[in-house]
């Protein structure tokens, strides 16, 4: 079914012809003044011009028009032009009765269903997960979701960072460790240990250590440089190296994600498109884009318009090394190849606009990807603390991601522990693990994604104000009172029946879910599926207060019970997109 928004479009913009204004595609908006209407539509002012008319006057025969439709409960026109719309109950009613009985509650699927690729996560292999991690991976998971729901065929590749600078840290410092090793033998062997000469406590130690000597020792930076390269020219000692890197840290990625619900359908990595490396370079070569830049070879791709430096963008380093740029583009290489794909969406940090942009235009330039497909870019904004820093452990070190998740958790916990209606330890603990990861998700969330934004544990993990928590509490609330109705043997009406006030103000929240849902899709943005989910919730709330559902007639329990019924299917729903757990108790 079309949105409830897009149905009021097509319905003004009839009665606006109507009134004389030849096809134009007039505008409808949810109200400023909610205590005065609905929505509203402000057309009039832009149109009246072109009849001849004041606004205020095509306003009021808009007006008059809309008013005799059974849709409207009324319609005015206000100074200096504004249609004002209130909608009937009735037609309301109508409407959620259909939502109840279609899939996705009526949400219609894309007329141009696509075949992409969420390019997220983005973890480095060798470093363990912070929480400047936690950003791409919540909001790529939930786009994933969001695009799927509107019928596209969406896989999510984690694209490791592993070929990179990082590994020749690694590499030279398990060789300052241990230069005997196999791993450094200058003759390649026929085999190498299968046992990984670290775990991954001692693989990030050495990772953190390499990094710090590389701030003040040249030497030790030269010879990384040297290894990487070496690396990725397929020494064999250092593969066998890498590939326990790649091993051990791959397990600790995956059960990290785990916890927060993330996943992924592709583990590629940086390394997996070295193989196109030499096609990819040939072809810039071909076309003449790469040119010779003290050693390295450069792809210029500044323009005249350009209102922002554009540096060249580096392909291949003067020791034969690939970089960042070349290792993206020739993962596009490949995408474009191998997978039927219509585009890619990256989710990165919005720091690296630059890098993007570079590549996208390499990219096509080179035709490499053709103008049909779509390379997006969704950079998000830093999570800080409360002293408006990226967020730090308390010594001041990068907090890693799963501290974080267990501090969270055990926030939650300490909650639980206080007010829940668990019965077993056991079952407060999964509890508090769904509860906490709801809460970071949702904190994360519910800020526009390229906006910084201050992480409060104490806040994000409250029961109360705009949190995960106080939207899977809602959801609880619910049930209990859908149980308690079955329990007394009361089912559900088959009609929606807004007596009171508030129950209307909540049919009127739950016809608009395929507004807020494709609002959000259309903008990448899930902060708007978080602003929907918390309004509904609170209308919830609110009727939870004034209307003791449990004490009225059975007619009326059964009219509430299809409303709270449908509710609770729209807050799951949204839960859903959100990546984030509903509970049935807490
Ligand atoms: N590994 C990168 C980083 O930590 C992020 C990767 C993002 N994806 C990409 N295709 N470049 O900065």
């Amino acid at each position: 079914m079309k949105t409830l928004l897009d149905d009021l479009s097509t319905i003004l913009t009839m009665a606006f012809e109507e009134a004389g204004v030849s096809s134009r595609s007039i505008e409808v908006s949810y109200s400023r003044r909610p205590d005065l209407c609905d929505f509203q539509c402000n057309s009039a002012l832009k149109c009246a011009a072109s009849i001849h008319k004041e606004p205020i006057e095509l306003a009021q025969k808009v007006a008059t028009i809309l008013g005799k439709q059974e849709i409207f409960l009324e319609v005015t026109a206000q100074n200096p032009g504004f249609v004002n719309l209130k909608l009937s109950s009735d037609w309301i009613a109508e409407r959620l009765k259909q939502m109840n009985q279609m899939e996705r509650l009526g949400y219609k699927l894309s007329d141009n269903p696509q075949n992409l690729l969420v390019d997220f996560g983005g973890a480095n292999v060798a470093k363990s997960l912070h929480v400047g991690h936690l950003r791409s991976a919540v909001i790529g998971e939930s786009l994933i979701r969001m695009l799927y729901f509107s019928g596209h065929n969406v896989i999510g590749d984690i694209h490791l960072g592993d070929w990179g600078l990082q590994m020749g840290y690694v590499i030279e410092m398990v060789r300052l460790k241990d230069a005997d090793l196999p791993y450094f033998e200058e003759t390649e062997l026929d085999g190498y240990p299968e046992q990984a000469p670290f775990d991954i406590a001692e693989l990030t130690a050495l990772y953190t250590q390499a990094n710090i000597k590389s701030k003040s020792d040249e030497t030790f930076k030269a010879k990384a440089a040297q290894a990487t390269a070496e690396l990725q020219k397929g020494r064999k000692g250092y593969l066998a190296l890498w590939h326990h890197i790649m091993a051990v840290s791959k397990s600790d990625l995956k059960r990290n994600y785990d916890h927060l619900q993330v996943h992924f359908d592709l583990w590629l990595g940086e390394s997996d498109s070295q193989e196109v490396i030499p096609s990819v370079l040939n072809h810039l070569d071909e076309m003449k884009l790469l040119v010779e830049s003290e050693g390295a070879k450069v792809v210029h791709v500044g323009t005249e318009s350009d209102k922002k430096p554009m540096p060249p963008c580096i392909m291949q380093k003067a020791n034969g090394a690939a970089l960042y740029a070349t290792t993206d583009l020739a993962t596009i290489y490949q995408r474009t190849l191998d997978q039927k794909l219509d585009g890619i969406i990256y989710v990165v940090d919005k720091r690296q606009d630059l890098h993007f942009e570079q590549v996208f235009r390499v990219a096509r330039t080179s035709h490499i990807a053709p103008p049909s497909f779509k390379l997006k870019f969704i950079g998000f904004g830093t999570m800080n603390g409360l002293d408006g820093k990226p967020f730090k452990t308390r010594d001041g070190g990068t907090m890693a991601l799963s501290d974080l998740v267990e501090i969270i958790t055990k926030s939650a916990l300490e909650k639980l522990e206080k007010y829940s209606q668990l019965d077993s330890q056991d079952e407060k603990v999964q509890a508090a693990l769904k509860i906490g990861v709801g809460a970071l998700k949702f904190a994360d969330l519910s800020n526009q994604s390229d906006k910084d934004y201050v992480f409060d544990i104490d806040q994000f993990t409250s029961f109360e104000g705009k949190t995960g928590p106080y939207i899977q509490y809602a959801v609880v609330r619910i049930v209990s009172i859908l149980n308690k109705l079955s329990e007394k043997g009361v089912k559900a009406a088959e009609y929606f029946n807004g007596e009171t006030a508030i129950e209307k103000t909540l049919m009127l929240k739950l016809a608009t879910f395929s507004d807020w849902v494709n609002m959000a899709t259309e903008t990448y943005q899930p902060s708007k599926i978080c602003d929907y989910a918390f309004d509904v919730a609170q209308t919830f709330n609110t009727l939870y207060h004034e209307v003791h559902v449990l004490k009225n007639s059975v007619k009326r329990q059964s009219e509430l019970m299809n409303l709270l019924c449908l509710t609770r299917e729209v807050l799951e729903e949204c839960l859903w997109l959100l990546g984030i757990e509903a509970l049935e108790k807490m």
